[in-house]
């Protein structure tokens, strides 16, 4: 394993582990709304002060983008990319599934990517130009070729409402064309799970950078495709979301297209 890599993936288990101390009594949590529906909890805190413990005391002059904490230094060479706790609302109702995401981009393009599940123990890892991997094994996006046979991942808008009219005229042609429709709650998870072949693909709207960064590389890595509502590279600013294996990749842009509104069309830089 790249060392920066291991670096990472012990950031990621030291927070999975608080966060599965903490799951036993969430009943006990101290919780807060960040705005409507945007829950956070101490958890969430701890979990990314761990993690920001172990990165920087290995990498001083690196930048940080975390959730909880904001920007550090992002003007550094290598800025790290980080969820402490992607899924809260599932963690904060006892559902399992949520993940501890982080990356590593290095001038611009995203080079080392975790995403850990503590529930299943399950670690998702790639480093750019040496393959994905789900604990130590190699792992490849489906090779299902039509989308009607496909299952897809989504997140539904539940804090946002400005894009629900479009989201649904998606959701139904894509209830049609596929073979199911899944929400998890952790789009870390959910790209992991495209990286795996889990998913033959995955789209959401308006997501942020640290919901998506290291699941983009697992996919790219995997031999997948990620891309914005046009398949253009604007996914990372926007948070506007297309992944598959390259042939539902392709069929996804196109059911998409027809509900596409100017503001969720590819954005300059
Ligand atoms: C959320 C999860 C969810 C997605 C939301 C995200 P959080 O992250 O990834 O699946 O639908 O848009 O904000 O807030 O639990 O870290
Ligand atoms: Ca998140
Ligand atoms: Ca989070």
């Amino acid at each position: 394993m790249h060392p920066i890599l291991i670096n990472a993936v012990k950031a990621a288990r030291r927070a999975g582990g608080i966060i599965t101390r903490a799951s036993q009594d969430v009943g006990s949590l101290k919780v807060r709304s960040k705005t409507y529906n945007d829950f956070v909890s101490e958890v969430d805190h701890a979990a990314e002060a761990a993690i920001l413990d172990i990165l920087k005391d290995a990498y001083p002059t690196h930048g940080f983008i975390g959730e909880e904490t904001g920007n550090d230094n992002i003007d550094a060479e290598n800025v790290w990319i980080i969820d402490p706790l992607d899924g809260t609302t599932n963690f904060l109702h006892g559902f399992p599934q949520y993940s501890i995401s982080i990356a590593l981009m290095q001038q611009g393009q995203l080079t080392q990517a975790v995403v850990y599940d503590p529930n299943r123990n399950d670690l998702f890892t790639a480093t750019r130009g040496r393959g994905a991997f789900l604990n130590d094994k190699r792992i490849r996006v489906s090779n299902r070729a039509k989308l009607q046979e496909s299952i897809i991942g989504t997140g539904f808008p539940f804090r946002d409402f400005t894009h629900l009219d479009t989201y649904m005229g998606m959701f139904k042609d894509m209830v049609r064309k596929t073979s199911g429709l899944r929400r998890p709650g952790s789009a870390a998870l959910d790209l992991a799970y495209v990286a795996a072949g889990y998913f033959d693909g995955f789209w959401e709207i308006g997501l942020s950078k640290w919901d998506i960064a290291a699941g983009a590389l697992l996919i790219q890595e995997a031999g997948g495709i990620v891309g914005d509502f046009e398949g253009n590279e604007s996914w990372i600013e926007s948070g506007n979301i297309v992944a598959g294996n390259p042939k539902v990749f392709s069929q996804m842009l196109q059911t998409l297209a027809p509900h596409l509104t100017d503001s969720l069309r590819s954005q300059p830089d």
